[in-house]
């Protein structure tokens, strides 16, 4: 669709869905997800996080990740892939173990070649590292970071692209979206970084988990895209979402339409912006209303299965 690769929207396994309002949800859930009509791409949003794939050193398990692998495939859908090495969701030991640098550097590497590894020739990309920057666009204190500083970064990287050479690797974060952010100064740092060092980065992912009373113009969306476009071959929205003050009312809607709308006319506006991932499309299974307390409705279709105006704008800006 208007020179993008694709448009499509994250899902969970059915056992994370515990907020399903009635039993035929799953039904015309599964039927939205899977229509290509609605979505070319999907990505899991937590079954291949470290946490689930390597809850034990060296113990693998790839149940949850599959579910949505699977469905991919079984869909004709593309997959990316989500996320090998992050601060948050990581399995507990991790950051009970006492590392050196060189027992974290295996334990990483082991973690991205069994991964990896075990998802070759499937994803389309790989978030290979998420959310390494703070809020003021400095590394993140990580238990990656606090060990072994930005070459955890680098090591991620490369075995990323010994596995799985086919896959497009990106860094992926969320408030770099705007131009002027000292975040996404930070994001350009990174990126440079990782080049200067010789090592391979194709994308920069913005999660976009936006605010419909409070977003961002389409020229400062283009204007960061072409920022990220000088550095690297492919920018993506990877989490999309414009989350709502409750209650949500006709004016909200309106400003999460025209954020949407904002979003497409960016990715659409930008050459190398690949596509847009929207994270999940029903609002009950939402991560939002969970993680911010008085946000909700952020997604495209409503409780009953009527869509948000936010779905139409979009279709217009295709
Ligand atoms: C979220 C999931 O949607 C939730 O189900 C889970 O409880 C927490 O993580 N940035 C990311 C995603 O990169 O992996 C997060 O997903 C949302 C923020």
């Amino acid at each position: 669709k208007a020179g993008l690769l694709y448009f499509g929207a994250a899902t969970d396994t059915p056992g994370f869905r515990e907020r399903a309002p009635y039993p035929q949800s799953y039904a015309q859930y599964d039927a939205i997800l899977a229509d290509p009509d609605e979505f070319g791409q999907t990505t899991p949003t937590n079954g291949q996080k470290w946490l689930f794939t390597e809850p034990q050193p060296a113990l693998f398990n790839f149940t949850e990740g599959d579910y949505v692998a699977n469905l991919a495939n079984r869909t004709g859908k593309m997959l990316r892939c989500h996320a090998l090495v992050w601060h948050s969701q990581l399995a507990p030991w991790v950051e009970t173990t006492e590392w050196t640098p060189e027992t974290l550097t295996e334990a990483i590497t082991r973690h991205i070649r069994a991964v990896a590894g075990y998802y070759r020739g499937r994803c389309y990309a790989w978030d290979v590292v998420n959310e390494a920057l703070d809020e003021d666009g400095t590394y993140r204190k990580s238990v990656f970071y606090n060990v072994l500083g930005e070459e955890y970064l680098k090591l991620a990287f490369r075995v990323a692209a010994e596995v799985d050479p086919a896959a497009k690797l990106y860094y992926n974060d969320y408030g770099i979206e705007r131009p002027a952010s000292v975040k996404t100064a930070g994001a350009k740092r990174l990126v440079k970084m990782l080049k200067d060092a010789g090592v391979r980065i194709d994308g920069v992912g913005m999660q976009a988990h936006l605010h419909a009373d409070n977003h961002p113009t389409e020229d400062d969306l283009v204007e960061t895209n072409r920022g990220y476009a000088e550095l690297v071959d492919e920018v993506a929205y990877t989490e999309l979402d414009v989350r709502i003050k409750t209650p949500v009312d006709e004016q909200k809607l309106k400003w999460q339409s025209e954020c949407y709308e904002k979003v497409v006319g960016a990715c659409v506006r930008t050459k190398k912006c690949v596509g847009i991932t929207v994270w999940d499309f029903y609002d009950p299974f939402s991560w939002v209303p969970d993680v911010f307390p008085g946000n909700g409705a952020s997604l495209l279709w409503f409780e009953d299965f009527s869509k948000h105006p936010a779905y139409d704008g979009m279709v217009r800006k295709f």
